[in-house]
């Protein structure tokens, strides 16, 4: 598939004059829909920079997911009660599942899941920073799912409406998904801070702890963003770093009165003028260290990441020998 994909989207150099026509039809329709602002499909003829964005930004997506599984996983054997325990296992594997939705929307563009996933094992894919930080209380699972959960999807909203089908469609079921996270994230936080005075400590501590990172989600600022102006352009992304994290601050600034919490940000505040959410400064070198490879749990994300890779070689083989088998069989009977 992605030979002929290729044929029809490459650039113009070496092309016949019947592919080159092709092209130029190709790049018509693409326009049309971009203007209309309709769904490109992975039939459809698009630009390669079009595709590889899509492809990184997916990959990199999906890798999020399953790198996230782990600061969580992490909580399992100690959650607090059987309840806690069944609801954040539950929580866990939707990531998985996230996962599994955004390679499978990824894939339809050409790249196998194994490249992916090879890339990733390799260390030369990227996933979100926020899971390279740790989690040192059972209180971070409040803060993960009320912060974390809670700013993706101010994130992903907006990706329902991405140009590219299979990408948007996937974000529909992620965002039901997020919002049940979030809840449960608000929810453990809200409990620990109607407990008993250390609880109600711990649950602070979380907040501080994820605050800034949670903000640093939305990538860097607009200034510092050089992609996301073409990302805008081909309705892929339709708001900026900026204006989704000022969205972000807002909702969290009202929840976390609700909570009888605070937020670690003196400077929160809302701009009459601009009608925007403020906040303070962030530490942006921090965040260029973490995504460097620097941040507290980077190595050990990747290590437990190849050792589930290598560990899980035995399932892949088993169930790609399974089907085989299967195949064979309906061969047969057919
Ligand atoms: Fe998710
Ligand atoms: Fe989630």
């Amino acid at each position: 598939m992605e030979q002929q994909l290729q044929a029809v989207s490459g650039a113009a150099a070496q092309q016949s004059p019947e592919q080159q026509a092709d092209a130029e039809a190709g790049q018509a329709y693409f326009d049309r829909a971009m203007a209309a602002d309709s769904r490109i499909e992975p039939r459809d003829w698009m630009p390669d920079a079009y595709r590889r964005t899509l492809v990184r930004q997916i990959s990199q997506h999906a890798h999020s997911e399953i790198i996230g599984m782990q600061p969580e996983a992490n909580w399992i054997t100690r959650a607090p009660s059987l309840k806690r325990k069944a609801i954040l296992m539950a929580k866990v594997q939707d990531e998985a599942g996230h996962g599994l939705y955004l390679y499978s929307a990824a894939e339809t563009l050409g790249t196998s899941r194994d490249e992916m996933m090879g890339q990733l094992v390799a260390g030369k894919a990227r996933y979100s920073s926020i899971f390279n930080y740790p989690t040192v209380t059972w209180a971070d699972m409040g803060a993960i799912g009320w912060m974390v959960d809670g700013a993706a999807i101010c994130n992903q909203v907006p990706l329902c409406r991405a140009s590219f089908g299979p990408y948007g469609r996937a974000m529909v079921r992620v965002c039901k998904e997020e919002s049940f996270h979030q809840r449960q994230g608000f929810e453990i936080l809200l409990e620990l801070a109607n407990g008993t005075p250390a609880q109600k400590q711990m649950a602070q501590d979380a907040v501080n702890r994820w605050y800034a990172p949670s903000l640093m989600m939305f990538g860097p600022p607009d200034d510092d963003s050089p992609n996301s102006k073409q990302s805008m352009a081909w309705n892929i992304k339709r708001f900026s770093n900026d204006e989704l994290r000022s969205r972000f601050v807002g909702m969290m600034a009202e929840q976390v009165k609700v909570l009888g919490l605070s937020l670690p940000d003196a400077e929160i505040r809302f701009n009459e003028e601009t009608k925007k959410w403020e906040h303070g400064a962030l530490d942006w070198d921090e965040f260029k260290e973490v995504l460097a490879g620097r941040g507290p749990c980077n190595a050990q994300r990747m290590e437990r990441r190849r050792e589930a890779h290598e560990g899980g070689a035995w399932v892949r083989e088993a169930a790609t020998a399974y089907a085989a088998k299967m195949a064979a069989k309906n061969e047969v009977a057919a």
